[in-house]
């Protein structure tokens, strides 16, 4: 099979990775890639977001599957051209694609399908968010409604932050059209974990949990991050809960959507508070989560083309994925300025060496080449990523290779999978 990935990105690197092991896999293509997504696949020079370039590229080389990574060419309706064209697509279209492009409709959806979700008011003005956020108490969260690389939410402790926070999104508009309207909601308190699956529109096939680390600064301080790394397992679930959050989230929301006419055919991921009330959905992505992806595609052990084939094809054939019982780790080098503006063009040294380390695997992410030489090229720059038997001994290769690997601004989190550890 002729095999296209949208995007560029350390997910987007792991999935051409795990492709590539492929037996059906015969040429595969990314667009627009990176340097460690170039070792291999071949590169395409157009953006995630260029819909009619990809669409032409892939018509004229009659590829057989398109895979999207990214959100943006989701919901700017990528499905929905490729669908047009007869073109072989995994990914929702954007309708169903909402459920990412928009939190208001995100949450009014949960409300309308009854799934756990943090209680949420939506707000059309400072005035407006200001009397919510009063009535939740503090901490409170506001979201941007809009899409904002993970980077839309905040949660002010105080009025001072209040007031900055309205500021930020009414007055100097720092989320464009994205903070027209904000969703204002409870705080809820406890651990985090990511719900990953696929779904052809009827059936779900569930990934193992995992779990990520969106704030920039050990022990959850500081802004959100796109993810700072992520581990698998997420070491905070029993089967029970598993079965849960398919029962409660997941299948409610594939049927859900296909009543309301927006079948979904993609990547289904619930990003998940586990409360003392039990689960309840912080946020829903119409995509493989990044860096959730990188140990994910480590841990599965089945082929993924021909249930991604199926699923673009009409429908999964009784498939599932089996994943190995070893835990994988994710540690996401990045440059200082992230989440902000983040340096780049520097030198980048030790990657090959990092490779060298038992079970450990690099994805690139913000990089590029320059004179022959990689460097940094984004805020998120490298994933290093390891296996090991325990989730305790995979997080040490991963940190262990990381250490190999340098440039002057590189920055990582200390702590990933810290708490986990000690609680178990
Ligand atoms: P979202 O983009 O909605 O997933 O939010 C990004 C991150 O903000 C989440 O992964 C959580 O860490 C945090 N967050 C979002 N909503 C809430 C909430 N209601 N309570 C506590 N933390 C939240
Ligand atoms: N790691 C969070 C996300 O992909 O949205």
């Amino acid at each position: 099979m002729k095999v296209l990935v949208v995007g560029g990105g350390g997910r987007e690197h792991a999935m051409c990775w795990k492709l590539r092991q492929s037996p059906l896999l015969g040429e595969l293509f990314c667009a627009p890639g990176n340097p460690g997504i170039g070792e291999v696949a071949d590169l395409v020079p157009v953006s995630a977001d260029e819909i009619q370039k990809l669409a032409d590229f892939a018509a004229e080389l009659k590829i057989d599957l398109t895979v999207v990574g990214p959100e943006m060419p989701l919901t700017l309706g990528i499905a929905d051209e490729f669908d047009r064209r007869g073109l072989p697509i995994f990914g929702p279209r954007k309708r169903a694609a909402e459920l990412e492009g928009s939190k208001v409709f995100a949450k009014t959806f949960m409300e309308r399908h009854g799934i756990p979700t943090a209680a949420f008011v939506v707000a059309h003005d400072s005035d407006e968010a200001a009397k919510a956020a009063r009535k939740f108490g503090y901490p409170v969260v506001l979201k941007a409604d809009g899409l904002a690389a993970g980077k839309g939410v905040l949660i002010p402790k105080n009025d001072e932050e209040l007031d900055k926070a309205l500021k930020m999104f009414f007055d100097e508009r720092r989320f464009g059209a994205s903070g027209d309207r904000v969703v204002v909601e409870e705080c809820l308190v406890g651990e985090e974990v990511s719900a990953i699956a696929l779904s052809d529109g009827k059936h779900l096939i569930p990934f193992v949990a995992s779990k990520d680390y969106k704030r920039i600064g050990e022990d959850d301080t500081g802004p959100n991050t796109g993810g700072m790394g992520a581990h698998s397992p997420a070491g905070v679930l029993n089967v029970d809960l598993g079965k849960g959050i398919l029962d409660q989230v997941m299948r409610p929301m594939i049927s859900g959507l296909a009543e309301e006419n927006r079948t979904f055919v993609g990547v289904l991921y619930a990003g998940l508070m586990l409360t003392e009330d039990g689960v309840k959905v912080l946020e829903f992505n119409v995509r493989f989560g990044d860096p959730e992806t990188q140990p994910l595609m480590l841990r599965l052990e089945d082929d993924l083309l021909p249930v991604l084939a199926a699923g673009a094809a009409g429908g999964f054939n009784g498939q599932r994925l089996h994943f190995r019982k070893e835990a994988a780790a994710c540690i996401v080098l990045a440059s200082a300025g992230y989440p902000g503006t983040p340096k780049m063009g520097e030198t980048i040294s030790g990657i090959e060496k990092a490779r060298e380390h038992e079970g450990v695997e690099v994805f690139h992410a913000g990089t590029a080449t320059m004179e022959g030489k990689v460097v940094s090229a984004g805020g998120r720059v490298l994933n290093v990523c390891a296996t090991g038997p325990e989730l305790r001994d995979a997080l040490k290769r991963a940190y262990d290779a990381a250490g190999e690997i340098h440039w002057p601004s590189k920055f990582l989190r200390r702590d990933i999978g810290k708490r986990i550890l000690t609680r178990s």
